[in-house]
């Protein structure tokens, strides 16, 4: 993201090879780069059979024009001057196919000097028309295939490829005159030519060939320079046609989702709360279609985000409503407990001010709930049972001589008065009058036992006191044997 700042371009990364239009171009670039070569090579070979054929027919017309000539002074010329000239005379301007024609073309290759057209013999009476060492291996092969009349085809003359036309000369009975026996010969040609040189050669035999040869090298240097000029214009037009390339899809796409990724960037990097910015861009293409989705999607969750704002606001609402309410019932119960304890302290006192014991029992199990010191000094406990604590038994009284006031205020629902022996700390036993009153709860049921007792004075009730002495010394005996 380095040269992100001041980005003109619009690339999305700094480097260019990285970007979408890169590689685009290089994929274009490859195809592109691809079919123009097989376009050049396709028309080169095309130009290049083209030319073959041009000059193929230009020898062609080189060839028929020697034959032509050839016929012309065989057919009109020597017959007409044969009649003029007695039988051993000669004249080679006028007799002679193979004189005229190469006279004629003596004059032509003055204007095409590179291109042969010639005879080609083996054993040439002029010695112009030696064959060279070419023409002597299409001689043979002539030789070898007696009905064949013409070859064309490439050949190297000189060390330089050229385009050949040959045209067989074989040996036929109105050549014997010329070529057969010397003695047959006129005899002003064996003195000009000599009777050695064009003699002696048999019937059927090739004796020489009609020769044209063009060189097609520089054709062929002249179709190379031409297809690298129009490589280089195609390479031109090629690399113009990428640039243009480039930066259509720049402008069309690389530059727009560049803008639409910096959009997305600076959306990610903005403090504002969590609002996401919409694109304001409007195309049907692609890329809009881009754009209109991400809208969406940030509409969708900018109302996400407010929803989720004003639920929290709610809840934090609630939250702090039932704060404020479980505060004020916080506050009720420390004052109740308060009061509580201003009850409990002001009941205790009044009971702890009583003398002689007092205590409330829970009617169902014997459990004394609450007591004052003068019925425990000490020993009391939550789960002390009022048989334990006032008559160290371990199960309920229920003797005649020991009746529960618990059970009969039970039974009859009514306050009783029983009298009991306890023993206080050091084992003596004393006489008590033992009251009893039943407490209802708001069914009429009896909850608890409230009871107190009191010590009677020995000189008051002698009876009771030896009754309850007795009554006592039983209850310890059976204690003690475990009844
Ligand atoms: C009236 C004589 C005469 C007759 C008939 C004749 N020629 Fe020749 N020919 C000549 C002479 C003379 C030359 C040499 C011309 C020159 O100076 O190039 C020659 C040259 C040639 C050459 C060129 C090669 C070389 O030896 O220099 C060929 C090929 C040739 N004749 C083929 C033939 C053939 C084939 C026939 C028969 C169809 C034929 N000639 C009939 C007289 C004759």
């Amino acid at each position: 993201m380095e040269s992100h700042g001041k980005n003109t371009t619009g690339r999305t990364s700094g480097v260019f090879y990285k970007t979408i239009g890169f590689k685009f171009l290089v994929v274009v670039g490859f195809f592109v780069f691809t079919f123009s070569l097989f376009t050049l090579y396709y028309s080169w070979s095309q130009n290049d059979a083209q030319m073959e054929e041009l000059l193929q027919s230009q020898s062609e017309l080189a060839l028929q024009f020697n034959l032509a000539i050839r016929e012309y002074v065989a057919e009109s010329i020597r017959p007409f001057a044969q009649e003029y000239l007695d039988r051993d005379d000669f004249m080679p301007e006028t007799m002679s196919t193979s004189f005229v024609a190469r006279s004629v073309f003596e004059k032509v290759r003055k204007k095409f000097p590179d291109y042969i057209i010639k005879f080609s013999s083996n054993n040439p009476r002029n010695p112009a028309n030696q064959a060279s060492r070419e023409e002597l291996l299409v001689v043979d092969y002539f030789n070898k295939h007696p009905d064949l009349k013409t070859w064309s085809g490439q050949l190297v003359f000189d060390g330089r490829p050229h385009l050949a036309q040959f045209s067989a000369r074989r040996m036929e009975e109105s050549c014997l005159e010329c070529h057969g026996v010397p003695s047959d010969a006129p005899k002003a040609l064996i003195e000009r030519y000599g009777d050695k040189a064009g003699f002696n050669r048999p019937l059927g035999e090739v004796i020489a060939l009609d020769t044209v040869a063009i060189p097609i090298g520089k054709f062929k240097s002249a179709a190379i320079t031409q297809t690298a000029r129009n490589f280089l214009f195609l390479m031109i037009g090629l690399l113009a046609l990428l640039a243009a390339i480039y930066y259509a899809f720049h402008r069309l796409v690389g530059h727009k989702l560049s803008n639409i990724s910096k959009h997305f960037k600076n959306t990610a990097d903005e403090d504002k709360d969590f609002f996401i910015t919409p694109i304001n861009y409007k195309s049907e293409d692609e890329i809009g279609n881009l754009a209109q989705c991400f809208n969406i999607l940030a509409e969708k969750s900018n109302n996400v985000h407010d929803n989720l704002e004003k639920h929290v606001a709610e809840r934090t609402k609630e939250l702090e409503d039932l704060n404020s309410t479980l505060q004020h019932e916080i506050e009720v119960r420390k004052q109740q407990e308060a009061k509580n304890r201003q009850h409990h302290e002001l009941l205790n006192s009044t009971i702890e001010s009583l003398p002689h014991p007092f205590y409330v029992i829970d009617a169902d199990n014997y459990q004394i709930i609450i007591a004052n010191s003068a019925t425990h000094s000490g020993e009391w406990t939550e789960d002390s049972t009022c048989y334990k604590l006032t008559h160290q038994k371990d199960e309920p009284c229920g003797s005649a001589e020991h009746p529960c006031p618990l059970e009969m205020v039970k039974r009859t629902g009514q306050p009783v008065v029983v009298k009991h022996i306890h023993y206080g700390k050091n084992g003596n036993a004393k006489n008590i009058e033992v009251h009893a009153y039943p407490v209802f709860d708001s069914s009429g049921k009896i909850t608890q036992i409230i009871e107190y007792s009191f010590e009677i004075p020995e000189s008051k009730n002698p009876e009771v006191q030896s009754q309850s002495q007795k009554a006592c010394a039983e209850h310890t005996n059976n204690a003690h044997s475990g009844n």
